[in-house]
């Protein structure tokens, strides 16, 4: 269904089944569509982006800066994934099952062009967290098997791959990545070390959580692959975000959130398995056939959300309006406006890199004498901030996630608190 059949089938659905008791959610359902101009440096356009900033429904008392843990949804997606919820709510197994579901191989198409894969290489799930599950736990691997991760993988994940490691004697083997990495060949290098001929699996994150560091997947996976592996990437913060390809990337699976970068509704996610390995890999919940090669088999997940999947197709809509290039752009062109101004500044470390290719919208900083509780304290001296609090291998910092709709007053306010907080 092209996107204007689908707009329009809701449209009449909705209509089709009574006007509905319910008075309009958002002052902004009377936005006017947003206008992208053409030009370049159209990410140092502050009177479009506050355009942007206009089509979310923010709290004007927290200066967000943890859009890294997940994001906001836009206007357009909150109006549509809420009229979805009432309609489902007139005759929920008919909406749910029926009609809304209806539009999945449309939503898996879009996926699939978004994420540079095949449309039948991707499944539609809840999270990341349920996408690596479903590897880690689905791969054939016996004892003895080495599986290499690093020490700044998520912590949740490193947690999947242990629990494999108590229940069938698996090994696991530990790079230890000295962040900021501006060198590809270092990256790679880092890995192709810890690789052995026992090696089955290389574990890697794409965009690390606790600095934003983005790593040479593409370059560690050619080696990986070279070297007999099967590799697994976990995406999570790199979708809408920085550049992502999978089938660029040359990796066997990967995961990725909906709800973080690309402003889809919570608890929405994508796991994306190449097509030879979609009948090798056990799915997480059995469906009638796990061995099948059918993609649909690692969507038996029980009852969710449909409305809340659907709504991602207005959420790429909205993201594809802005261009991807664009958002990449602005994301990197904030953080290094802040980082910039304050990474000279007597007591900072910088854990990021500011250079495009090996960092996206965020950055962590770490103040000398001071935990990550105390510059939180610190900073909410000025204005009340929300950021991450990255505690974690030796680090003590946080973590400053600002996003598209983010104001350069906020990323000024954050700049003088924290050089309020330094003395200077
Ligand atoms: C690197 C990384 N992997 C996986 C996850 C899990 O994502 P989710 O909670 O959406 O499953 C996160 C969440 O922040 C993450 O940062």
């Amino acid at each position: 269904m092209s996107e204007i059949s689908r707009k329009q089938f809701l449209k009449q659905s909705i209509l089709a089944s009574a006007a509905l008791p319910f008075a309009p959610m958002f002052a902004g359902s009377e936005l006017a569509p947003l206008q992208v101009p053409e030009h370049a440096e159209l990410e140092k356009d502050e009177a479009f982006w506050a355009e942007v900033r206009q089509q979310f429904t923010l709290d004007e008392k927290v200066i967000n800066f943890n859009n890294g843990s997940v994001g906001p949804q836009s206007i357009p997606v909150q109006e549509a994934h809420i009229d979805m919820y009432r309609l489902s709510n007139k005759a929920p197994a008919h909406y749910l099952w029926h009609e809304l579901n209806d539009q999945r191989e449309t939503l898996r198409e879009e996926l699939a062009k978004l994420m540079g894969a095949e449309t039948e290489e991707v499944a539609i799930n809840r999270n990341t967290t349920e996408g690596l599950s479903t590897v880690i736990f689905g791969l054939n691997l016996k004892a003895g098997d080495e599986v290499v991760i690093s020490d700044f993988d998520y912590p949740f994940m490193l947690n999947a791959w242990r629990q494999r490691q108590m229940r069938d004697g698996i090994i696991l083997k530990e790079v230890k990545l000295p962040l900021p990495i501006e060198d590809v060949d270092q990256a790679v290098e880092l890995y192709r070390k810890a690789i052995t001929p026992k090696t089955k699996v290389v574990h890697i994150t794409h965009v690390i959580n606790w600095t934003g560091q983005v790593m040479p997947v593409k370059e560690i996976t050619a080696m990986a692959k070279e070297k007999g592996c099967e590799v697994v990437v976990d995406s999570a913060h790199a979708l809408a975000h920085v550049p992502l390809s999978f089938k660029e990337i040359g990796c066997d699976y990967l995961a990725t959130s909906l709800h973080k970068w690309l402003g889809a509704p919570f608890g929405t996610g994508a796991l994306v398995v190449k097509k030879e390995k979609k009948a090798s890999l056990w799915p997480l919940m059995s469906p009638y056939e796990p061995q099948s090669d059918d993609i649909k088999k690692f969507e038996f997940l029980g009852t969710r959300s449909i409305p809340a999947e659907m709504a991602a197709l207005d959420a790429i809509e909205f993201h594809q309006k802005l261009g991807a290039e664009n958002v990449h752009k602005r994301l990197h062109y904030i953080k290094n406006y802040w980082v910039n101004q304050v990474k000279d500044l007597k007591g900072i470390t910088v854990h990021t890199s500011l250079k495009p290719e090996f960092g996206g919208a965020m950055a962590t900083i770490s103040i000398d004498g001071k935990t990550a509780g105390e510059i939180v304290t610190g900073i909410r001296k000025t204005a009340y901030f929300d950021v991450g609090y990255v505690v974690w291998n030796g680090m003590d910092a946080v973590r400053i996630s600002p996003h598209i709709y983010t104001s350069l007053h906020e990323l000024d306010l954050l700049v003088e608190a924290i050089k309020n907080l330094v003395g200077k």
